[in-house]
């Protein structure tokens, strides 16, 4: 079934401390009250996955990773794998997300590979797509992300596809506080899920979550997740101070 998700992409932020406090806060928050119809995930840096997992064991917060490596295992200095992130008991892990894939030059290909090795590790991968903004001045913003759909994720089973989440997030959006329109969403969002209903059928298409990502806060969640097609958002900037994640959250 559809689920509403709301993810907090933390990216490169905060102290031990700092980590520790918004966790409790969170977890305080989403204890006293919360919608019982969205999934919270909080996608820390590897270095505070522990922390999340003990502090949200008995709360209603999943723990995400924010990448994994293409390898398996051995000399990799630097890498985390996903059997690693297994081990930390890790649900979700964020790839192809555009910073690493401009950052890092990340490839379609390099993650269709990440998908794979999360998904034999039962990680649920959210998977990021999303045009520059040249891309979209020129019209090409479908054509963008359906090879990016089609190059990472399409040559996964329907049974394998089931446990994917997709997340789009136009990159001109991101951290700029230039939110993409509810109207832009939703029409992008309804030509992702047509991508996958031409792929793998209605069912897969009408169970699948797509979330908004790029400058999405408090103030436009809820215009934004009122959209049929959006189930969600992954909040970068908003998602690091408690009171505006939460709100996000309740914007269901
Ligand atoms: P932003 O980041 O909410 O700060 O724009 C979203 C993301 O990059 O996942």
């Amino acid at each position: 079934m559809r689920r509403n998700i709301v993810a907090g992409n933390w990216k490169m932020n905060k102290l031990f401390s700092e980590a520790d406090d918004l966790l409790f806060s969170l977890k305080e928050e989403l204890d006293k009250k919360s919608s019982k119809n969205v999934d919270v995930i909080v996608c820390p840096p590897f270095l505070y996955i522990e922390l999340a997992t003990d502090i949200a064991e008995d709360s209603k917060i999943l723990v995400g990773a924010q990448n994994v490596s293409k390898f398996d295992d051995g000399a990799f200095t630097g890498d985390v794998s996903a059997s690693m992130l297994q081990s930390m008991e890790v649900e979700y892990c964020i790839v192809g997300h555009s910073e690493r894939r401009k950052y890092y030059s990340e490839t379609n290909e390099e993650i269709a590979i990440k998908v794979n090795k999360l998904l034999e590790f039962d990680i649920s991968p959210i998977v990021c797509c999303g045009e520059i903004l040249l891309e979209r001045e020129q019209g090409l913003q479908f054509k963008v992300v359906e090879k990016q759909l089609t190059e990472s994720l399409f040559h996964l089973s329907k049974e394998e596809f089931s446990n994917i989440i997709l997340a789009y997030e136009p990159v001109w959006a991101i951290g700029t506080g230039k939110t993409a329109s509810a109207a832009q969403a939703q029409e992008m969002h309804a030509f992702l899920r047509s991508l996958v209903k031409k792929k793998y059928g209605q069912n897969a298409a009408q169970n699948l979550s797509i979330l908004y990502g790029g400058s999405c806060n408090a103030a436009n969640a809820k215009e934004l997740f009122a959209n049929i097609d959006v189930d969600g958002g992954l909040i970068g900037g908003a998602s690091l101070k408690a009171e505006d994640f939460i709100k996000i959250v309740n914007s269901f």
